[in-house]
């Protein structure tokens, strides 16, 4: 079962940052899939690693592009990251912790809240700043 269905909505014009947003789409409904079929504790731990580790590197190239273009809003953008970045973690750590006890929905629901909130709203109004620029023939 899919629940974060990727859709030209979540387009936010920028290339890199689509291709890494629908990676993340993918990554949470890799999750998804394994625990729904009941996947094995390990098999669960590594998709959750790699989910981290992949939010990283986005929130840094995301950041790094904002910089880049002297995006006004960036400070306000990093801490909504940094926000992201501490819940993943505390849900990973609690996996690891107790996963028979762990709570899927509620990581299910946060992610694709985010996906929602953070992609529909704050990414979209980074790539509506950026495209101005663009268009303005500003140097980013
Ligand atoms: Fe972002």
């Amino acid at each position: 079962m899919t629940i974060a269905q990727w859709s030209d909505d979540y387009k936010t014009g920028e290339k890199e940052i689509d291709k890494e947003h629908w990676g993340l789409f993918a990554l949470i409904n890799d999750l998804n899939e394994k625990r729904l079929h009941g996947a094995d504790e390990k098999s669960i731990a590594s998709t959750l690693y790699a989910l981290v580790a992949y939010v990283d590197v986005h929130f840094e190239h995301e950041e790094r592009l904002m910089e880049e273009t002297g995006y006004p809003e960036l400070d306000s953008h990093k801490k909504a990251h940094e926000a992201l970045d501490r819940r993943v973690m505390e849900f990973q750590d609690a996996f690891l912790g107790s996963p028979e006890t762990f709570d899927f929905e509620a990581l299910m629901d946060f992610l694709s809240n985010w996906l929602q909130q953070h992609i529909l709203k704050l990414d979209m109004d980074f790539a509506a700043y950026h495209k101005k620029r663009q268009g303005e023939g500003g140097s980013a």
